[in-house]
């Protein structure tokens, strides 16, 4: 039942403040403590992390990254499943082992979850179905709490993904002494108020669905991110390649200079996510660069940042603002309905996309 909307995917992007709401009571008391079913994870017996996935999972494993390192300071290595499970890496002592994965079927990922087994110090699996077998065979799961997601493009699984991995990342930062009450309060009552700020990002949608009918001409979308904005890059990339079948790629900002601005012309529209933080001064320097080479720019950023840098680019697209951690979790909106709107513009088949399976249980 798509609840009155064309497609799921527009239903699934709708629900999200709603579903983040609930992953967040099923992991914070009203006190405001985190709770982990089981016994939990004890982050001080850990040294490190290795997180696994594939596809848009492998995106919310990327930008936990930043969150682990920055915020709890354990080093994080991420891989995509099907490079991981062969290339059969060394696995330290005292290693955390964490697979993300909607379906929890993914065959590559259950692969490497499976060599993990007996090397890694405890193996913890971020799933949607709690009956999958990555929950089964893992030491801890992690119910997202996203409900069953229909589309293929996934949209309200990766963002409550998100949510969870965020959460764990606070909750390993305070076991190991690195983050203060104070400060975990603080982050707490930032993502007590994501639903509502997500709700503001959703009536962005007549702004977004203008810039995606200029997308829709393009054969070819760069997207460009720095910092925890690199990710969501990939992502939004992922998205529009997925359901509109337009040719997109996602690059560092400060990689432009090193390959990908020989590509730049008219021709080439190039979409920034820019919160106006503290990279952001850098990342619109590389962006007038592109300007300078007449590509077409769509700024992703929030009043600040579009009072500072929105003079000759293309379209604008408006977001609240946030936190300086929680801005990949905020920026996911408009990748998805940047991608959504386009497919439709195209008029694309975007529940089923061509070639593409929902769980792909097959390597
Ligand atoms: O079920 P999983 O999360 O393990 O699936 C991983 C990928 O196949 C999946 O995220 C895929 O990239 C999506 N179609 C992206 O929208």
């Amino acid at each position: 039942d798509k609840a009155g909307h064309k497609h799921f995917m527009a239903k699934e992007i709708a629900e999200q403040p709603g579903v983040i709401g609930q992953a967040l009571s099923h992991y914070l008391s009203d006190a405001g403590d985190i709770l982990l079913p089981d016994a939990g994870i004890d982050f001080t017996q850990i040294d490190r992390i290795t997180m696994v996935a594939c596809g848009t999972a492998s995106y919310a494993c990327l930008t936990a990254k930043y969150w682990f390192e920055q915020i709890a300071r354990i080093p994080v290595e991420v891989d995509v499943a099907s490079e991981f499970r062969y290339r059969e890496p060394p696995i330290p002592a005292r290693t955390l082992a964490v697979f993300v994965s909607q379906s929890g079927e993914t065959a590559d990922t259950l692969a490497a979850l499976r060599y993990c087994e007996g090397r890694a110090q405890t193996i913890l699996s971020v799933v949607n179905v709690p009956e999958s077998s990555i929950a089964r065979e893992s030491d801890l799961a992690l119910p997202i709490y996203a409900g069953i997601e229909v589309g293929v493009a996934s949209t309200k699984a990766f963002t409550c993904q998100l949510t969870v991995l965020f959460l764990l990342a606070l909750k390993a930062a305070h076991q190991r002494g690195v983050l203060t009450d104070e400060a975990l309060a603080d982050h707490v009552s930032a993502l007590r108020g994501l639903p509502s700020v997500i709700n503001a990002a959703l009536e962005k949608n007549n702004e977004i669905r203008d810039a995606a009918q200029k997308l829709s001409h393009a054969q070819d979308v760069l997207f460009l991110g720095r910092g925890r904005m690199f990710p969501m890059a990939h992502e939004a990339a992922l998205k529009l390649k997925e359901i509109s079948y337009i040719h997109a790629e996602a690059y560092a900002s400060g990689e432009l200079k090193h390959g990908p601005i020989a590509l730049i012309d008219e021709n080439m529209p190039v979409v920034v996510l820019a919160p106006h933080d503290t990279l952001f001064d850098k990342t619109v320097s590389n962006m007038q660069e592109v300007m300078a080479r007449q590509g077409k720019v769509i700024l992703i950023s929030d009043s600040d940042g579009l009072a500072d840098a929105s003079e000759g680019v293309w379209a604008t697209i408006e977001m609240p603002r946030i936190s300086e951690a929680l801005g990949p979790i905020l920026y996911a909106i408009p990748a998805q309905l940047l991608a959504y709107h386009t497919a439709v513009a195209k008029g694309t088949d975007v529940d089923q996309p061509r070639n593409l399976a929902k769980s792909v249980t097959v390597e």
